[in-house]
């Protein structure tokens, strides 16, 4: 069970007001915010041991190098990951993924096909489109329906020998469905397919068991899960990260350089050049601490309950649509009212201090599907109260009878 009230006394920003009223904050989707427990770890590094990492023999070095790689082992508990090594540390999840695609370059051959859902952040479509035009493979898209699910039947369809690459999010940003993702890496591997799931949206909500699920590669950003921004990661196979080449060349990276042959570092270095975010890694780790101590399922339930009363709620608003009503959703409701335009709704909610995104959410392919130009999207927390689902359905009818 979450205590609601105590959880939130950990984030000093929930207790700001925006335009003078309270901030009802329910932007989680496009980044979380930050417990203290982790603001802590992010001022303890900068007081206390900055250094750069697995280069000095100094005691701050070493002190940052220890912490960095026990983050890195806290990143590989969480995820069920077989070897730390197999984590990589990024920038955010659309590093992870270029990471992979620009690795796919030398695998992949002209008429090859990957298969991308209809319902990805352009993150997981452009990379790959990239790739495509690099090597002249073809990219098919898996189709969805109205309510937002994928069309299962037609992946099948669309599987054959061809296919080398599968990509698809855990769960979509602008719909909140959770995707089978356990059938769709299982079917893509029956065709010798490898799998990337986007997981950004996932793992603030799901633990996610990447040997259970047997995927390939599995993408996070710390910023959506109560870490700092420009921090991720990337889970990829062994096998895998040893097959791909270095995406970037620099420091670190490298086990030999003569200016005639330079030899690469084994993994997870391989991946990781220059001087990493290292305070984010670490303060990455105290996130996981900080939600796990919570609890993955208490989170999943609480939220769910959020989602079902807002949905409710916002429901018995007259013109009211949402966008993304599959039946597996996570705790993000898009929606538009009949006649207005989101971005309109979006800036009163703000004047009530009511965060919300508005627009195409990285996510154009889904609003030309539904031939809508974007939508208002308010996403949950575990740190959210059904006080503030009321808070924004005021705001909300307010916003309707102003713009009306
Ligand atoms: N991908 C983030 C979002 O959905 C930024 O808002």
């Amino acid at each position: 069970m979450i205590d609601v009230t105590e959880i939130r006394k950990d984030f000093p920003i929930l207790k700001r007001e925006v335009n003078g009223k309270p901030l009802v904050y329910l932007d989680n989707a496009a980044t979380s915010q930050t417990p203290q427990q982790v603001i802590d770890v992010i001022v303890d590094y900068y007081q206390n041991y900055n250094a750069n990492i697995h280069r000095g023999v100094h005691a701050l070095s070493q002190e940052a190098t220890d912490k960095y790689e026990v983050a890195r082992q806290k990143i590989q508990k969480h995820f069920n990951a077989k070897n730390s090594y197999e984590i990589i540390f990024t920038s955010g999840t659309t590093h992870s993924i270029n990471i992979v695609a620009n690795g796919f370059t030398t695998l992949l051959e002209k008429g090859d096909e990957i298969l991308v859902s209809a319902m990805e952040h352009h993150s997981n479509i452009v990379p790959w489109q990239m790739l495509a035009e690099r090597t002249g493979a073809v990219l098919k898209v898996i189709p969805m329906n109205l309510a937002g699910e994928l069309l299962m039947d037609v992946y099948d369809e669309l599987l054959s020998n061809k296919t080398k690459l599968v990509f698809c999010n855990h769960i979509s940003n602008a719909l909140g469905t959770i995707n089978p993702i356990k059938e769709i890496i299982d079917k893509a591997h029956a065709v010798g397919a490898a799998v990337l799931i986007d997981g950004a949206q996932a793992a603030p909500h799901i633990k996610a068991d990447v040997q259970k699920l047997d995927v390939d590669f599995y993408t996070v950003s710390a910023h959506k899960m109560c870490g700092p921004t420009g921090e991720g990661m990337l889970y990829g196979k062994e096998e895998w990260l040893n097959k791909l080449p270095p995406y970037q060349g620099g420091g670190e990276m490298i086990a030999e350089v003569t200016f005639e042959k330079t030899t690469y570092a084994d993994l997870p270095h391989k991946f990781e050049a220059g001087t990493p975010n290292i305070c984010g890694g670490i303060a990455f780790g105290a996130a996981l601490d900080y939600m796990n101590a919570i609890g993955f399922e208490a989170i999943a339930a609480y939220e769910h309950e959020l989602l079902e009363y807002a949905t409710q709620e916002l429901l018995k608003i007259e013109g009211l649509k949402i966008y993304g009503t599959a039946k597996n959703k996570t705790s993000v409701i898009s929606f538009n009212i009949e006649g207005l335009h989101p971005y309109d709704i979006g800036s009163i909610l703000d004047k009530l201090g009511v965060a919300v995104r508005t627009g195409h959410h990285c996510a154009q392919p889904i609003m030309d599907f539904y031939k809508i130009p974007g939508t208002v999207r308010a996403s949950f927390s575990f740190y959210n109260t059904m006080d503030e689902v009321d808070v924004l359905v005021k705001a909300v009818l307010r916003a309707k009878g102003m713009l009306e």
